[in-house]
Parts: structure tokens; sequence; C-alpha cells
């Protein structure tokens, strides 16, 4: 069986000290997890995260990454950049960047791009609003979001990983229920079928308010391969019961 993947999103959130204190909790009672565990932290701090997760099961994922390779281009990060701190994974797509910072289809997979190149694995972010599942749209917005990067990255493309957030899920508490979920991760998993015959080992992650009380069951589906974890990442008792729910 293939191993789950728990990946923590701290969003903007930490301090030097608060990272310390939380990434030692979580090396104290991490053990040999049965699945992969990676935090996606904020830029300024992958080189403290670096030394931290070292010699550890966890590993270390970006938040975000530039569509550009280098230059002037004032305030980004690039995928070279990153790899030169060991990062593993980069978020993609995350709806928050799609909401307040105008990113669009079309730049996401450019960005999904500039990450396989440099040998980083993107976690494309995915999911509607509100608004759009009650319109009966969730199905059209997520495949529409997920060709994108079908189209853009051709070969590559059994080597990202996906993850379905549905904003309207996403920092409210309100968990899509497990079948809601599966359903859109059945979706997902046959439009990756279509593209590349690899599709069963490209991990398809549930995001929004997943937390210790309600990843068993969300775990449990068929098509559901690990979570994307913002709120609950922060308090290493819950990351870690999280984590331990994905064995
Ligand atoms: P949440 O965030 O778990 O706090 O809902 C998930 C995410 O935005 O990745």
């Amino acid at each position: 069986m293939k191993k789950k993947l728990i990946a923590g999103n701290w969003k903007m959130n930490g301090s030097l000290a608060a990272n310390d204190a939380l990434v030692r909790a979580l090396r104290d009672g991490i053990g040999q997890p049965g699945c992969d565990v990676a935090v996606a932290v904020p830029a300024p701090y992958l080189a403290q995260l670096q030394s931290l997760v070292a010699d550890s099961p966890i590993a270390l994922a970006a938040q975000d990454v530039s569509v550009h390779e280098s230059g002037a281009y004032t305030g980004e990060v690039s995928a070279s950049m990153l790899k030169d701190f060991a990062v593993r994974y980069t978020l993609v797509g995350h709806s928050e960047r799609r909401q307040y910072h105008g990113e669009t289809d079309a730049t996401i997979a450019i960005k999904a791009q500039r990450a396989l190149s440099v040998g980083i694995t993107p976690i494309v972010c995915v999911g509607e609003t509100l608004a759009e599942r009650d319109a009966g749209q969730t199905e059209a917005v997520v495949k529409r979001q997920l060709a994108a990067v079908i189209h853009l990255n051709g070969h590559c493309i059994s080597e990202i990983v996906v993850a379905y957030e549905p904003v309207w899920a996403i920092g409210t508490g309100r968990t899509a229920s497990p079948e809601q979920a599966q359903q859109v991760h059945a979706v997902l998993r046959a439009q990756l079928a279509a593209a590349t015959s690899h599709a069963d080992r490209i991990p398809l992650l549930y995001g929004g308010s997943m937390n210790a009380a309600n990843v068993a069951q969300l775990l449990a589906q068929p098509d559901i391969d690990g979570g994307l974890v913002g709120g609950a990442s922060l308090k290493a008792s819950d990351f870690l019961q999280i984590i331990a729910a994905a064995q």
C-alpha cells in the first residue's frame, strides 16, 4: 500500500522561538511514522527549519514559488533558492494565493513547472468556493484547475501531489464530509488517469479543517491519500495525532 502524506501548512505563523518549540515537540513525539510528513513554512524560516528537521522523518516544504527563474522580481523566491535549503515540496495555487494575490490557473501551472524543473514536488491545490458548490460547479472548477497543470507539465504529471481543499472548509471548522471529499477525489483521480498511467501513485490530499477527530474517517476513503493541515499543524499534539492516524 502506498504511504500516506500528511503536510502541515503553517501559513503566515511562527517565530524563531515558536518554530523551535513546535519542531522539537514533533521530533520528540513522531517516532517512526508510517506515513510521509512535511511542514510548509514561511520562506524566512527555511534555513532554521532545514537544521531543525535534519535527520528526522519531517520533510521541508515551501508555501509558494516564483514563476520566474531569477532576476529583477523584488520579493520573489525562486525554485532554485528553495532547493538550496533542501526543500522537498512546495505548495502551489493555495486558495489564499488565488484569492488574495490574483493567481490564475496559468500562473499556478508555471509555478508547478518551476518546482518540477529543480526536483521539488509541487503540491497543487484545487478547490471550489461555497458559491461554486451551491451552483453545482464543483466538478467543473476542480477539473479546470487541475487541467491547467496537467496540460503544461505533460509527462511530469505523475511527479506531482494534488490537494483538494474546498475553500468553504478552510479555517472555518467546517469539513467536507468524507463522502463529499471522496466524490471529488474520484473525479480528480479519473482526470489524472486519463493523463498518465501512473495516476495511482499520485497522492491526493484532502485539506480544510482536518483535525484529530475527523482524520480517520477522511483517510478511510479509497482516494484520499493524506492531508494538508492548516490550523491543526500548529499544535504539536494535534499534528502528531493526525500523523498517527495516517499509518
Ligand atoms: P485549515 O487550513 O486546516 O486551517 O482549514 C488548510 C489549508 O488551508 O491548507
